[in-house]
């Protein structure tokens, strides 16, 4: 099958550029800006016809949640515009379209995990920009896989991992929200998801279903930071603060956990848990830091 994966500097993106040496199987085609800019439905059309695309992984969006409170505009030029290209694509080439969303659809006032069929009510223009090009692509992609994940990390790019292990070696203590609860994802793990996905997918058969994937588990960021520490070997002492104390320009869901039922059942995918993947995340890392 050929592949194309759109964003794919970016963590999702480079996880599943490191997963295609064992997926041989498959042409892929790893493009990113500014070489394939997915709101240009010129640009998109034209790759997908030259290269007989017969799926595509949407790993490109615009995923600064905060700045996206000041910059609407490219949030849902990239998020629900970039999408319906996708969309509209895929459907003229009768091609698989695979978007990856978020947890920030949801306002975290659920007190048990998240289902797939759980309304929608983002709290700020990253989830709405990203709950619209859901839509888009129900609307427009005859055959469409929609996967929505939560606090997303990766050796590669900027996350809230790297940056803890980098405060954690500059500084004695810092305060960490603790009443944002949710699961982290490995990219890599996610990244695994979806390739086993695309391998066991009937080639004639449409789909339209939206699931959810994260890591096993539940935490709170506190958590988290608390175990990059301990993992990591640093000193540096994690206090609980509430997210009033650390104000955003967005304003975060106190809830996001994610069901995983759907997704495991439909594709028998065996999740680990958060804390090993950090651990497996961490000691990858560990290399690269050391030589640089
Ligand atoms: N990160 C999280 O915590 C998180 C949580 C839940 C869901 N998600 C979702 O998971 C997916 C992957 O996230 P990620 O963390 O891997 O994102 P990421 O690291 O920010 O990568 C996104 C990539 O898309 C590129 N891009 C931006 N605009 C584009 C455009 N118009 N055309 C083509 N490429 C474009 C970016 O390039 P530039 O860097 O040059 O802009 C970047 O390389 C996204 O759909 C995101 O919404 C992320």
């Amino acid at each position: 099958m050929n592949i194309l994966v759109t964003g794919s500097r970016g963590q999702l993106g480079s996880e599943l550029q490191e997963l295609q040496p064992a997926h041989l199987g498959h042409t892929w085609f790893f493009m990113d800006l500014p070489e394939l800019d997915i709101t240009s439905p010129a640009q998109v059309e034209g790759f997908c016809r030259d290269h007989g695309i017969q799926a595509i992984v949407n790993c490109a969006a615009y995923t600064a949640v905060d700045r996206a409170e000041s910059d609407a505009e490219t949030a849902f030029r990239v998020n629900r515009d970039g999408a319906a290209v996708l969309a509209t694509v895929a459907k003229g080439l009768d091609a698989l379209l695979v978007q990856v969303s978020t947890d920030y659809v949801f306002d975290g006032s659920n007190s048990r995990p998240y289902r797939e069929d759980d309304p929608a009510r983002p709290l700020g223009v990253y989830g709405q920009s990203k709950w619209e090009g859901e839509e888009e692509i129900r609307r427009i992609a005859p055959s469409h896989i929609i996967i929505r994940t939560s606090w997303l990390y990766s050796i590669h790019g900027h996350n809230f991992m790297k940056t803890m292990l980098r405060l954690g070696s500059e500084k004695e203590s810092i305060g960490v929200v603790f009443d944002q609860a949710g699961t982290p994802t490995w990219a890599a793990d996610l990244a695994a998801a979806i390739v086993s996905i695309l391998d066991r997918r009937e080639p004639a058969q449409r789909y339209a279903e939206t699931y959810h994937y994260s890591n096993e588990g539940v935490c709170s960021w506190y958590d988290v930071a608390r175990a990059v520490m301990e993992i990591g070997g640093l000193q540096c002492r994690v206090t609980p603060i509430e997210s009033s104390d650390y104000p955003t320009p967005a304003r975060r869901p106190h809830f996001s956990v994610l069901n995983k039922k759907k997704i495991k059942e439909a594709w028998a995918l065996d999740i680990p848990h958060w804390e090993e993947s950090l651990k497996a995340m961490l000691s990858r890392l560990a290399p690269i830091a050391d030589h640089p």
